[in-house]
C-alpha cells in the first residue's frame, strides 16, 4: 500500500484497526529499510518514506500502548549486512528528528528553552550544517591513532569498512596531529561523519556503468553506499568518494565548550568539513540559513536533504540528553524533495557519434525543485526492461542540480491498461540500418557507419569541436542547419564550403542572421584550420576509444600522417606485424586496436579521410622531443612537495620535453623521485621501495639548468 492511500485519519482510528495498521507499517518500514540500508536499491521516494514513519509515529502517539516491540520508531537504518566483520560503537550512532516546517522550528527551540529553563530573551547558539545525503560513518581514534571505522547499522553495531574508507583520498586522518594542542591528544575519539559522492562524480560514474553494462546507481546516495560497502577494496578505490566529518561519539581525554570549537578542532586535525556550516543565535537565523541553503541546493556539488541544526554549548546538550532513539539537542530540517511525478509519453531513442543507441525519456514537463524537466535518461536497453519502463506510464522523476533528471519509481497503480512492454528497436531510427549489440557491452550501435545521418552529424559536431579543429563560429545548430541543407556532409566539405560558387553558398549568405561579414568571418576561421597537427586531425576523425590521449600516442609512434595511415591500412588488411605493432602502444591493447583496423576497413571512412587531407595545407609531424642528450629520458619520474624555482606543472612539462614519463604516485615502475619540503607518503613509499629520491637543485642541474 503507497502513503498516499492511507486515507483514514489517525483521531479516527478504532483501536483494532490501529493495531492492524502499527502491525503492517512496521512490516513495510522494515521491507524498505533493508532495500535503502542494506540493499542500496529503495524502492519508494524518501518523502513516502517520511510519511510512513510519521504516520507510525502519529498513531503511536495517540495509542501509547499498541507500540510494537518490533516498532519503527525505535530502530535506526538497518542490520548488519553479512560478509563485513561487526563493530561495535562505543557510543551508539542516532538518528535525528525531522522538522518539516518553519513552525517545527519554533517548536523546536520552545522544547529546549522549557527544558533548560531559560527565558525567552536568552540567546541560544545553534551550528545550522548542511544535511548530506550519504552514508554515515564512526571512526574510533584510540589515544590519537585511527583504529576503526563502521558504519551506522542498527545504531548499536555497524560493518567494519575500515578498510574502505581508507582508500578514499583526503579522508580521514591516520593521526590525530595539531599543533594548537601542544601535542596533547585525546584517550578516545569517535569522529563520526558522512561518506558521499558529487553529482558530477555519480553522472560521470553512471555513464561508464552503462557502457559497460555495469549497476546504475538511482542517486549519488546510493552509489556512495553501493561503493563503500564493497568487500573487495579495490572496487572502493576506484570509485570517487568524498567526506564530511561533523559529529563526536564517544570522547574520553580531551573537552570542548562548543561544537562549533569542536568542528574547528575537526579541521585542525585535517578532517575534510563543511564549509557552509553557520553559526546562528536565533530562530530567525535558523530559518534563513534555511532558506539561504535552499536556494543554493541546485548548485551545491554535493545532494543534501536538509539543514541540521545543533546547540552550540556542549554542557546544554549534556543537559538535554536523548529521548529513545535522537538526542534532544538537535534536529534536522527537510527540504521539499525534488522529485515530482509526470506522465512519460514517448520513449526516443538518440543516435551518437560512434552509433550508440541511448533511449531518452519525453515527459509531460514538469517542474522539479524550481526547474522544468520535460526529459529524463533512461541509460540503456537493460536499464529499461529491468525497471518495465513503458510509455504512457506516470513516473517519479528526480533532479539533482544540474544533472539530468532519472526515473526513480515507475508507479503500476497508475499503469494505463493498454501500456504495452517497450519494445527496444533492433534497427536505427533515423537510417533504418541494422542495430548490433556486441557482447559484453549494454549498448546498441548503428551499424550505418558514415552513411546514418544521425552518426554523420555527431561526427561532424565532434570534428570542429575544440579539442579537434577548433573551428570557431561553427556550433551545433549551424551543422545541423549546414547538413540538413545538403551543405556539409563530410568533414572534407567544410574546407570546400569558401570555393564553391554554388547555390547553397549564395543562400548562406543571404540567410537570416548572416551578412558578408559573418560568412567572411566563418571561412577565415576554416582557413586557419588548414594546418593541423597530427595528433589533432587523429583525434577529429572520431574514431571509438580513440581520445585525445590515445591520438597523442598515435601521432608520437607513427610520427606522420603517411606512415600512419600505411600503418593502420596494413593492419586493416590483417598484416600481422601491423597489428601487433599498434596493439602494443602503451595502453592500447587489443580493443583499441580492433577498433582502429574496423575504422579503417571502411571504405568510406578511408575515403572521407583521404578527401580531407587532400583540402589541407600540412598536417604536421609530430615533433619528437630530442632527448639525445636527455638524462631522464624514457625514466618514469614523481614530483612530490613543494617546488620552489617552477610550479608543479612546468616542472612536469619540462620533464615530458625530456622523455620522460611523470606518475602521480611511486611504485616499484617509478625511477626517480624529486621531494621537496612538505613531501609526506610518496616520499615514504620511496624510501621503503628504494627509489632514487633527489632534491629541486639536483634535479634542474640533471636537466641541464
Ligand atoms: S549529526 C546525534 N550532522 O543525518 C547527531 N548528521 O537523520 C547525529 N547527517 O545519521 C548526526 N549531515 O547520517 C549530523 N551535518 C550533519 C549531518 C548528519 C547528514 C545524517 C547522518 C545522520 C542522519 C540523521
Amino acid at each position: 500500500m503507497s502513503a498516499g492511500l492511507r486515507k483514514k485519519a489517525v483521531d479516527a482510528l478504532t483501536q483494532a484497526e490501529a493495531e492492524k495498521e502499527l502491525k503492517n507499517l512496521a512490516a513495510e518500514i522494515a521491507e524498505h529499510d533493508v532495500a535503502y540500508h542494506r540493499e542500496d536499491a529503495p524502492t519508494i521516494s524518501d518523502a513516502d518514506y517520511d510519511a510512513l514513519t510519521r504516520r507510525n509515529t502519529e498513531i503511536e502517539k495517540r495509542f501509547p500502548k499498541l507500540i510494537r516491540a518490533d516498532s519503527p520508531s525505535k530502530k535506526v537504518g538497518a542490520a548488519v549486512a553479512s560478509g563485513f566483520k561487526k563493530v561495535k560503537h562505543v557510543t551508539p550512532m542516532l538518528s535525528l528528528d525531522n522538522l518539516f516546517s518553519e513552525d517545527d522550528v519554533t517548536d523546536f527551540d520552545a522544547r529546549i528553552r522549557r527544558f533548560l529553563k531559560l527565558g525567552a530573551d536568552e540567546v541560544i547558539e545553534f551550528t545550522a550544517e548542511p544535511k548530506i545525503d550519504g552514508l554515515s560513518f564512526s571512526a574510533r581514534y584510540e589515544n590519537g591513532k585511527l583504529t576503526v571505522v563502521a558504519t551506522r547499522g542498527d545504531g548499536v553495531e555497524g560493518e567494519d569498512i575500515t578498510a574502505n574508507i581508507r582508500t578514499i583520498k583526503k579522508g580521514l586522518p591516520e593521526k590525530l596531529v595539531s599543533a594548537d594542542l601542544l601535542g596533547q591528544v585525546p584517550k578516545l575519539l569517535e569522529v563520526r561523519g558522512e561518506v558521499y559522492m558529487t553529482k558530477s562524480d555519480f553522472m560521470a560514474m553512471n555513464e561508464a556503468q552503462a557502457k559497460k553494462g555495469g549497476k546504475i546507481f538511482a542517486n549519488p546516495r546510493n552509489a556512495a553506499a553501493g561503493s563503500l560497502r564493497q568487500l573487495d577494496t579495490k572496487i572502493t578505490a576506484e570509485r570517487p568518494l568524498k567526506l564530511f566529518a561533523y559529529a563526536a561519539g564517544a570522547v574520553e581525554g580531551i573537552e570542548w565548550a562548543t561544537h562549533w570549537e569542536f568542528l574547528g578542532q575537526l579541521k585542525a586535525w585535517g578532517f575534510p568539513v563543511n564549509t557552509d556550516s553557520k553559526l546562528c543565535k536565533s530562530v530567525k537565523d535558523l530559518v534563513k540559513a534555511y532558506r539561504d541553503l535552499e536556494g543554493r541546493r541546485a548548485k551545491l556539488e554535493y545532494d543534501i536533504d536538509g539543514i541540521v541544526y545543533k546547540i552550540n554549548r556542549i554542557d546544554w546538550q549534556k543537559r538535554l540528553g536523548f529521548v529513545s532513539r535522537s538526542p534532544r539537542w538537535a534536529a534536522a530540517h527537510k527540504f521539499p524533495a525534488q522529485q515530482a511525478e509526470t506522465v512519460l509519453e514517448k520513449i526516443e531513442i538518440q543516435v551518437g557519434r560512434t552509433g550508440s543507441l541511448t533511449p531518452v525519456a519525453r515527459l509531460t514537463p514538469v517542474t522539479v525543485g524550481g526547474v522544468v524537466v520535460s526529459n529524463a535518461t533512461l541509460h540503456n536497453q537493460d536499464e529499461i526492461e529491468r525497471k518495465d519502463i513503458r510509455e504512457g506510464d506516470t513516473v517519479v522523476i528526480q533532479r539533482a542540480g544540474d544533472v539530468i533528471p532519472q526515473i526513480v519509481e515507475v508507479k503500476l497503480d497508475q499503469r494505463p491498461k493498454n501500456a504495452k512492454k517497450y519494445k527496444f528497436p533492433d534497427h536505427c531510427p533515423v537510417c533504418g540500418s541494422k542495430a548490433h549489440r556486441e557482447e559484453d557491452e549494454a549498448i546498441l550501435r548503428c551499424t550505418g557507419g558514415l552513411f546514418c545521418k544521425a552518426q554523420a552529424v555527431e561526427r561532424l559536431r565532434h570534428f570542429v569541436s575544440r579539442e579537434a579543429f577548433d573551428i570557431e563560429g561553427m556550433g551545433e545548430k549551424n551543422i545541423e542547419e549546414f547538413f540538413a541543407e545538403g551543405m556539409i556532409k563530410t568533414p572534407a566539405d567544410l574546407f570546400k564550403l569558401e570555393k564553391r560558387d554554388t547555390d547553397p553558398l549564395r543562400k548562406l549568405q543571404n540567410r537570416e542572421g548572416w551578412g558578408p561579414q559573418s560568412v567572411r568571418k566563418l571561412f577565415d576561421a576554416i582557413n586557419a584550420r588548414r594546418v593541423i597537427s597530427l595528433e589533432r586531425f587523429i583525434y577529429a576523425l572520431g574514431i571509438r576509444l580513440i581520445g585525445q590521449a590515445k591520438a597523442r600516442l598515435l601521432a608520437q609512434h607513427y610520427g606522420s600522417f603517411k606512415d600512419w595511415r600505411k600503418a593502420m591500412m596494413a593492419a586493416a588488411r590483417g598484416n600481422a606485424e601491423a597489428n601487433a605493432e599498434v596493439q602494443n602502444i602503451e595502453s592500447f591493447g587489443e580493443s583499441v586496436k580492433d577498433e582502429l583496423v574496423a575504422f579503417f576497413a571502411e571504405k568510406q571512412n578511408l575515403e572521407a579521410i583521404d578527401d580531407l587531407a587532400d583540402q589541407l595545407d600540412t598536417i604536421e609531424d609530430f615533433v619528437q622531443a630530442d632527448t639525445t642528450n636527455s638524462k631522464i629520458a624514457g625514466q618514469t619520474v614523481v614530483f612530490t612537495g613543494n617546488l620552489a624555482t617552477m610550479t608543479r606543472s612546468e616542472a612536469k612539462a619540462k620533464a615530458q620535453s625530456l622523455g620522460a614519463k611523470v606518475a602521480g604516485s611511486v611504485s616499484a615502475k617509478t625511477n626517480l623521485v624529486v621531494a621537496g619540503p612538505g613531501a609526506g607518503s610518496k616520499l615514504k613509499e620511496a624510501e621503503k621501495l628504494g627509489v632514487k629520491v633527489i632534491s629541486e637543485d639536483d634535479f634542474v642541474a640533471l636537466i641541464g639548468g
